[in-house]
């Protein structure tokens, strides 16, 4: 017998729409209503509802059943694709033009901050850290720390863990973490040492919200993130970007998202997606 499939109303489909957007900046045009409906059946599933009106019922109560279930929402329909060196080539910028400074700084004692802003599963603040590591050995003794940061909690114990699939390495580059990287209890996984792991804060960020440290960075790495908000949300998160950032900080974000430098003057452009506080 088949099991009857509950209808996304289209009431329903804005109902959500609307939280996500409010609560994550996440747009869902109506072209993504398959998208969240099948988002959705598993949480359905999981909650053993049998509608989505069931399901948009227990999103607005205001209780702690309704705000457990805002939080699996936003993790649901968020993307979470990523991997090591995604966009290689902002590390040979990195290497070429921010390290150098990073070097500096710590050699004369300053703190020196990173941050992977929609760090999802990790693979990007490790991939941080060890090229930080392996080309200024000398960062692991200084007051060096990335901060890596996501809405979605469910990807952040990934992070936390440090422990990957072998096969999540890529092929150019499969003995670039070795000295970086153990064993573990399944021959399939590796574990991130303690002395990377240590340089790492995973921490639950909304990026449209208030962001609770005051410290500013030297870069910040916001790639694939941006691209689910609209123009004036992106435009918006780079600008306040651009206050978090140390003089002359560096701002990489994903290939299919771009500063407006007509709009925003903090910035000059340093390369493909890639750019520097002016002052
Ligand atoms: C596609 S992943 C990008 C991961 C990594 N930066 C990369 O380029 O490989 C996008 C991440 O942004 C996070 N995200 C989406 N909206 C967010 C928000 N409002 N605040 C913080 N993180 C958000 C998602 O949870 C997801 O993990």
């Amino acid at each position: 017998m088949r099991t009857q499939r509950s209808e996304l109303s289209e009431a329903d489909f804005q109902a959500v729409s609307k939280l996500a957007y409010d609560e994550a900046g996440l747009v869902l045009p109506a072209s993504k209503k398959a998208f969240v409906y099948s988002r959705l059946q598993k949480r359905l599933r999981h909650l053993k509802l049998g509608t989505f009106e069931d399901y948009c019922a227990l999103l607005r109560q205001n209780d702690p059943d309704g705000e457990a279930e805002r939080i699996n929402l936003i993790s649901a329909l968020t993307t979470n694709v990523t991997q090591f060196f995604r966009e290689a080539h902002h590390f040979e910028l990195f290497g070429k033009e921010v390290l150098p400074g990073m070097v500096e700084a710590a050699r004369k004692g300053d703190p020196v901050r990173i941050w992977s802003a929609g760090c999802s599963a990790g693979q990007e603040p490790f991939t941080i850290a060890a090229y930080c590591l392996k080309h200024a050995p000398q960062l692991a003794t200084a007051d060096f720390r990335v901060l890596a940061s996501d809405i979605d909690p469910n990807v952040l114990h990934h992070g936390l863990a440090g422990v990957y699939p072998e096969d999540s390495l890529p092929d150019d580059r499969s003995d670039y973490f070795s000295d970086l990287i153990e064993a573990t209890e399944n021959p399939k996984d590796f574990r991130f040492k303690e002395n990377v792991k240590k340089l790492i804060a995973f921490r639950k960020l909304n990026l449209l919200r208030d962001w609770p440290f005051s410290g500013r960075f030297d870069a910040i790495f916001c790639r694939n993130v941006a691209i689910y908000f609209d123009l004036p949300t992106q435009q918006g998160l780079f600008e306040k970007f651009g206050k978090q950032l140390k003089p002359k900080g560096w701002l990489f974000v994903g290939h299919s998202e771009r500063v407006n430098l007509d709009t925003n003057k903090a910035f000059r452009s340093a390369g493909l997606t890639s750019y520097q506080r002016t002052e």
